[in-house]
């Protein structure tokens, strides 16, 4: 097992990519199951979820290859409906080949993704939104087995707005016969990505990027061209690694649109953010002033993001407090941060930090994705060494981080355990 290492306290200076939007390249890699023929979608990140996804398409019978960052799709030869617990379980995101097998193929064997580190998780809305397009859903053994002769638009209001649901839906309908309405759909930039690659397969979807999206059904899509947006976490979280060392960091192709709450917490705790060229200029205060943040759907603040404005927090000169809205176990980094020092209690779905003048470097575990950025941010910043274990949480979702940190100046590498 591999760990990373940090000897903390250095500003970050310099100018660092964003690579493509795992959020992104996931959904557009199973929307090519829509198609047949060849699909060819570029930037898209080195990832493990990415390799999961890819050997989840491979187990389908579509033929994948991947040359840099730009992966060419054939979808002609499909042999297999089925997507197993074995990948399930590893990357949930796969049950997003529900909607294009049940649209293409009219059936589909997925099994449930189960539980997660911060949540429960359930798919509930996706196969109620899949049952009102006229699909049969049975649950057994585990497995989401979905039938259908073909889908029929029709009107569906999410309970909540689902990003994985909407983007199940948009796919299913874009196929179904005549018009589906999505009510309360997610709005974040990744599901308008989605909508925007489906319209040039051939569909024809309106109104993605809002909460009311308009899709009429067609007879049959053509392969995608595509190139993944910049990934609006990761960016996020080089601004906050900017902020978290008084540092001076320009982060190319940084899309200020995609980041509006994040910015304007940054900048209440001080940080001076602004566009320069392809991205923008993140420089960070000397002293963190304290913010409240509550998380919620985009475009409020993300909860993606909320684990590292929690690093930021733990050196604020004063108490802030922090609300998880969309997760239900989301502060799986809090026990890892205190033992960095920081001063957090937990109150239900809320954290209340009393900012420390210097945190300090500890054997730490990452828990899942976004705490591993968390505790990387934190180690930035502390005192001394931080050793991170459990760090594939970290590669699910971070491409090359600890080069593009050390290019910034940060001394930290990976080593074996
Ligand atoms: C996507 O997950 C992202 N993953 C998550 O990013 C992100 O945190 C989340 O959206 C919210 O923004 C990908 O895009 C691959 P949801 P998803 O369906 O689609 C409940 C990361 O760190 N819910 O919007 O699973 C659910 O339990 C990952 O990159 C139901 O109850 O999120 C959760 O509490 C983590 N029933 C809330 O809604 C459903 O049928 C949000 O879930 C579906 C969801």
């Amino acid at each position: 097992m591999e760990k990373i290492v940090i000897k903390g306290g250095v500003p970050l200076a310099g100018e660092v990519q964003v690579s493509g939007a795992k959020n992104s390249a996931l959904p557009l890699l199973f929307a090519t199951l829509l198609a047949k023929g060849e699909s060819e979608i570029s930037n898209v990140p080195v990832l493990r979820d990415i390799n999961t996804a890819v050997k989840l398409l491979r187990e389908l019978g579509a033929e994948v290859e991947a040359e840099g960052g730009c992966y060419r799709i054939d979808s002609d030869k499909i042999k297999s409906i089925e997507a197993s617990y074995d990948l399930v379980k590893t990357m949930r995101a796969s049950v997003l080949v529900l909607g294009p097998l049940l649209a293409r193929f009219g059936q589909a064997r997925v099994s449930l993704p189960g539980g997660c580190a911060i949540g429960a998780r359930p798919i509930n809305l996706h196969l109620k939104g899949l049952e009102a397009l006229g699909a049969k859903i049975v649950l057994e053994h585990g497995y989401v087995e979905a039938t259908t002769d073909r889908l029929r638009g029709a009107k569906i209001c999410f309970d909540f707005p689902t990003v994985g649901g909407t983007e199940n839906l948009l796919m299913a309908a874009a196929l179904a016969e005549g018009e589906t309405v999505l009510e309360n759909a997610a709005r974040e930039p990744e599901i308008v990505q989605l909508a925007e690659a489906l319209n040039s397969m051939g569909a024809k979807i309106a109104g993605a990027g809002t909460a009311v999206i308009h899709i009429q059904g067609v007879e049959s899509l053509n392969p995608l061209k595509c190139r993944v947006i910049p990934d609006r976490i990761e960016a996020g979280t080089f601004m906050i690694a900017a902020a978290i060392t008084a540092g001076n960091v320009l982060i190319h192709h940084a899309v200020s649109e995609d980041q509006e709450a994040l910015i304007s917490k940054l900048i209440e705790a001080g940080a001076t953010i602004h566009p320069e060229g392809d991205g923008l200029r993140v420089i960070g205060p000397k002293q963190v002033t304290p913010v409240d943040i509550r998380t919620s759907v985009f475009p409020g603040f993300p909860t993606d993001m909320q684990a590292q404005f929690m690093a930021l927090m733990t050196r604020a000169e004063g108490t802030s407090q922090i609300s998880e809205t969309v997760f239900e176990n989301r502060f799986m980094h809090v026990c890892e941060l205190q033992r960095m020092g920081a001063d957090i209690r937990i109150d239900g779905h809320s954290a209340i930090i009393r900012g420390v003048r210097q945190m300090t470097g500890a054997p730490v575990m990452a828990t899942d994705l976004r705490a591993s950025a968390s505790l990387i941010l934190a180690g930035l910043a502390a005192e001394n060494t931080t050793e991170i274990s459990r760090i594939y949480h970290l590669d699910r979702g971070y491409e090359k981080i600890e080069q593009k940190l050390s290019a910034l100046g940060a001394k930290i590498w990976r080593e074996q355990e």
